[in-house]
């Protein structure tokens, strides 16, 4: 795992808003792993802003959310298909038919969780995947105690997770549905690469137990500690209780893959 500090939440998501670009530019039919959560709009905001200004083409990549709310028709407001539309897919030159998520209103949840992995396997793996992480440590939504070897499943929400959703609920906890289909644990981690941002001092107890404390169901962002190729960006806010702080900055300084990014 390797930790970048950048110095504001604004940095952070340019960062791993220009990552993604040069993914793309590399591997242009590329696979990619999505979050949605308001830590993700800023990197959609820039990413739509390359495609403007820079000519990134999402044409030929395929996406993969992680997850979608149980009961939550695709066109409804609040939904992660909604979501990805607003921030991302409306802006850039995906072709709609390429951008998948669970489907929370399928009649057999299982057989639904089932086709999504294959469907991910049968495009090739995912080659990029990008994450958020929630209070409680978790990566998609996959709350504590989620088996580390977990696989796209249906999952009852913490109540701190409805908490952290309300806003697009009229900001009532109840009105959040309370479960949701979420890629495991044990799927993400077969990713060929991770990309975790977190930013903000509400994310520095979290960051700090998940990226330096031992490796617990518990803190299922912790499971990203086995992950071979896994870059963390954090801001100082969500970077204040880490330990190793030192050694991080000198990693952004020395790593031949960062030299192109330092004038951010
Ligand atoms: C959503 C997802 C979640 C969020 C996490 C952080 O698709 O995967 O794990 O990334 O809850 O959300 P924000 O950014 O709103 O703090």
């Amino acid at each position: 795992m390797e930790i970048i500090l950048q110095p504001d939440a604004a940095a952070a998501a340019l960062l791993v808003a220009r990552v993604i670009a040069r993914e793309i530019r590399r591997k242009p039919n590329l696979v990619l792993g999505l979050a949605t959560g308001r830590t993700m709009e800023a990197v959609y905001a820039h990413l739509a802003r390359l495609h403007r200004a820079e000519g990134v083409s999402f044409a030929a990549c395929r996406t993969f959310n992680l997850d979608e709310y149980i009961g939550l028709p695709p066109e409804h407001p609040a939904s992660y298909r909604q979501y990805m539309n607003r921030h991302l897919f409306s802006k850039v030159d995906i072709d709609l038919k390429n951008t998948h998520l669970p489907d929370g209103t399928a009649p057999d949840l299982q057989a639904e969780c089932l086709r999504y992995e294959r469907w991910i396997v049968e495009c090739g793996g995912i080659d990029l995947q990008l994450l958020g992480i929630g209070r409680a440590g978790h990566i998609g939504f996959n709350e504590p105690m989620s088996a580390l070897r977990s696989r796209t499943r249906d999952k009852t929400l913490m109540r701190s997770t409805l908490e952290q959703n309300a806003a697009m609920f009229g900001g009532e906890p109840d009105q959040v549905p309370h479960r949701a289909i979420t890629m495991g644990v044990g799927t993400i981690l077969e990713s060929r690469r991770c990309l975790l941002l977190a930013t903000g001092q509400e994310k520095a107890d979290i960051i700090a137990k998940a990226l330096e404390g031992p490796i617990t169901s518990r803190v299922t962002a912790s499971a990203l500690q086995l992950h071979p190729h896994c870059t963390v960006v954090v801001d100082h806010a969500a970077a204040a209780h880490l330990e190793e702080v030192e050694y991080y900055r000198w990693i952004f300084e020395s790593e031949p893959e960062w030299h192109n990014f330092k004038e951010n």
